[in-house]
């Protein structure tokens, strides 16, 4: 199938030449085409350009054409940090902290983790399957078009094999791309109490040899955190991860700084993520490191924990990439729009930095950069045209409000 876009208003973060990921100044520029075309074939974007150069069209059979007068057309967001496979909400949780406890104290209660591992347990994969994909579903309206999840809610064998096949599984049902993450190192469950290397030996050496025969992972995470694992247990388990064959990632400084970024940054982690408790030498660290610090907006303003210094790592050189870390305790919400939105209004990112930080730098943090994050020719056909709206800037300042119009996913428009 054949797809035309003409009379786009603007043509957002447009490469010649794509890049892998944008750091420091770069990031304050969007490379754009005001009054552009663009042309899909099956799945694949493969041309553009100002509708004054248009070619014109020679077969004009089997052909479609979106008028798109007005609007925008942005490469799709990239999740890179979701929990997206839970089997229920957590609000009274919620409440619990509108009354003044905190998530630590919540956590120490048995709640929090170990809560969603509790019900995750009693739940059919088909029962998982179903929720994830309406979840999905939901992200992809919102602009989403790639997002990578985590296990995490099992911390048995047997149910993170079951989490990790269900993400398996929704790589065919759902048109997303998506990558698995195993993040066993999730919490300490509650049958390994006080008994906390019996479980990362349990990790170590059951569960990451299963996930491997069966490829059931991309990446490997661990919670680097006071009360769950420490910086040299990080290391231990991604570097046992990465001997089979899974890249690192952490959970870093999100509640304290507990040495997450530094560990990250020393078993080559291709993402550290959180990041409230960021410190100087942690950006020092990240500066000598192909790790992309990634900020999750979502959990910081749910948790209402101190604004991870955005301004100071983008100033200093550093790339920065921003995902939703949608899950049901720290983050309800899978929306990148409000995640855009929050990072410009909360942390200072300018709606060009936020957006690089959205599509490109997300999609260098997992693994995507040579297909997603931007409109390049060969790139994945995974887009989104907004209304009619005056400027890209008019996304984020536009607060949860829906600015998107249309959604093409694999270079099919994908009704909701
Ligand atoms: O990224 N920090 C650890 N994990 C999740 C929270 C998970 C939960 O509370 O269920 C996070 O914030
Ligand atoms: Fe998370």
């Amino acid at each position: 199938m054949k797809l035309l876009i003409k009379n786009i208003k603007n043509l957002v973060q447009v490469e010649e030449n794509p890049r892998i990921k944008v750091a420091g100044t770069d990031m304050k520029t969007l490379p754009c085409i005001e009054d552009a075309w663009l042309a899909i074939e099956e799945d694949k974007i493969i041309d553009f350009g100002k509708m004054e150069d248009f070619p014109g069209i020679v077969d004009w059979s089997g052909l479609q054409v979106i008028d798109a007068t007005g609007k925008l057309v942005f490469p799709s967001w990239c999740d890179s940090h979701s929990h997206i496979v839970f089997a229920a909400s957590r609000e009274q949780e919620f409440v619990d902290r509108i009354n003044g406890l905190t998530y630590q104290e919540i956590a120490k209660r048995g709640g929090g983790i170990l809560n969603s591992v509790k019900k995750l347990r009693e739940v059919s994969e088909e029962e998982l399957i179903e929720s994830a994909l309406k979840r999905l579903n939901e992200v992809m309206m919102q602009g989403t078009g790639a997002i990578e999840i985590k296990s995490g809610y099992g911390l048995s064998v047997e149910a993170e094999l079951k989490m990790l096949r269900v993400i398996k599984k929704l790589k065919t049902l759902s048109p997303l791309t998506i990558k698995a993450t195993f993040l066993g190192a999730h919490a300490v469950p509650t049958e390994y109490k006080d008994r906390k290397q019996d479980y990362i030996s349990l990790i170590i050496n059951e569960m990451l040899p299963q996930i491997a025969e069966e490829k059931l992972a991309d990446y490997c995470d661990v919670f680097c955190e006071n009360g769950y694992f420490t910086a040299e247990e990080t290391i231990q388990i991604l570097t046992a991860a990465k001997g089979f064959g899974l890249t690192p990632k952490v959970h870093a400084e999100q509640l304290s700084n507990s040495g997450g970024v530094k560990a990250g940054v020393k078993v080559g982690a291709i993402s550290v993520d959180h990041l409230e408790y960021l410190n100087d030498e942690d950006i020092a660290a990240l500066k000598s490191s192909e790790t992309m610090p990634t900020i999750l907006p979502g959990a910081q303003f749910f948790l209402q924990e101190p604004f991870p210094p955005a301004r100071k790592m983008i100033d200093s050189g550093l790339p920065l990439a921003i995902a939703s870390d949608y899950n049901p305790g720290s983050s309800p919400s899978g929306n990148m729009n409000f995640m855009v939105s929050l990072a410009c209004i909360q942390y200072k990112m300018t709606p060009e930095e936020a957006i690089n930080a959205a599509t490109i730098n997300s999609a260098y943090s997992m693994g995507l950069s040579k297909t997603h994050g931007s409109i390049a020719i060969g790139k994945q056909a995974n887009i989104f045209i907004t209304k009619e709206i005056s400027s890209y800037s008019f996304l984020p300042y536009s607060f949860s409000n829906n600015s998107i119009e249309t959604v093409i996913i694999n270079g099919q428009i994908i009704n909701a």
